[in-house]
């Protein structure tokens, strides 16, 4: 099509030109930023910073408020990690969870699996807790000590989620496995899209040994630290998502996919011998009749 130019539409033509240089100018500003690609804050802007080059995030939690962000997209059914370095030094009551969720409030039908490191005083061993909500119902936890100190570089923590298993992975070690039962359930996961989300916040009336180590303010701020996100896994997008059925297109779909391979399985029997400190699956004092998904075997 041929354009006869009048003033009128070269006028047009010099703003939008401006407009386009402008909005150009953002989309690098916003490739060098990968942070505002992906994800958003949730809460308190003030308190979330970059490194330099745009690659490491900090969050930091202060007297004040804590901090969070979450990715902009959700996901169903995939491989999720990230490099996280946690609060150093004397951190009781302090929590950094790492999480997905299929809302971005408590809402009570959320489905979420959850990484929450709950902070220690100094020199003490940071606990890694995990948890798995299907439509608001919780209550799964389980603790773990871990093989290093959390605080002095970064390491990567995934998950890995399909219609057959979940399994939290720290540094690609499967320390949690939890397995789907193939029948319509109240305890798996896998309908909802989630969120990743991150936040650090204040929890001493529980975190460290039930509470009684209260958060030491004359240390804050308390700052964690995040890199390397990534995503191998199913980008849901309405109204009609691309990932309502599993295919066995994708790896994490697939028939390796659905268990622990052999050399995982050795890592993980090596985790259950020695890193646990609590299973909500053992907890009789808790549970009389032990949940359902309880029965299930991690090694199937
Ligand atoms: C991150 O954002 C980019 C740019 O919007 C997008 O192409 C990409 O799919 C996103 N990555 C994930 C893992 O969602
Ligand atoms: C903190 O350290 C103490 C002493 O090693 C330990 O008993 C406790 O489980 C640790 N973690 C938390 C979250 O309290």
């Amino acid at each position: 099509m041929k354009k006869r130019v009048s003033p009128m539409a070269s006028l047009f033509f010099i703003s939008a030109l401006a407009a386009a240089f402008h909005s150009s100018s953002e989309a690098a500003a916003s490739s060098q930023s990968p942070f505002e690609d992906n994800f958003s804050i949730m809460w308190s802007e003030n308190h979330f910073k970059t490194s330099e080059d745009g690659n490491t995030w900090f969050l930091s939690l202060d007297k004040e408020t804590g901090c969070g962000f979450q990715t902009k997209q959700r996901y169903r059914f995939g491989w999720f990690s990230m490099k996280l370095k946690l609060v150093g030094g004397d951190s009781a009551g302090v929590v950094t969870a790492y999480y997905m969720c299929s809302e971005n409030g408590a809402g009570p039908e959320r489905d979420e699996l959850d990484f929450e490191f709950l902070g220690n005083r100094t020199g003490q061993p940071y606990l890694i807790q995990t948890n798995v909500y299907k439509n608001g119902v919780g209550g799964r936890e389980m603790r773990h000590m871990l093989w290093f100190d959390p605080t002095e570089e970064f390491h990567s923590y995934s998950i890995l989620w399909n219609d057959h298993q979940i399994v939290f992975f720290v540094d690609r070690v499967p320390i949690r496995v939890f397995k789907n039962n193939g029948e319509k359930n109240y305890f798996f996961p896998n309908e909802k899209p989630m969120y990743l989300f991150s936040s650090i916040w204040n929890a001493d009336d529980w975190a460290t040994r039930g509470g009684l180590e209260k958060t030491d303010w004359k240390k804050a701020p308390f700052v964690s630290s995040y890199k390397d996100f990534s995503v191998d896994g199913c980008q849901w997008e309405d109204p009609y998502p691309a990932c309502v059925s599993a295919t066995t297109k994708k790896w994490w779909d697939q028939y390796q996919a659905w268990h622990l391979t052999d050399s995982q399985k050795m890592d993980f029997a090596w985790v259950q011998r020695n890193l646990v400190i609590y299973d909500y699956c053992k907890d009789t004092d808790r549970y009389p009749k032990l949940p359902v998904e309880c029965s299930l075997s991690p090694w199937g």
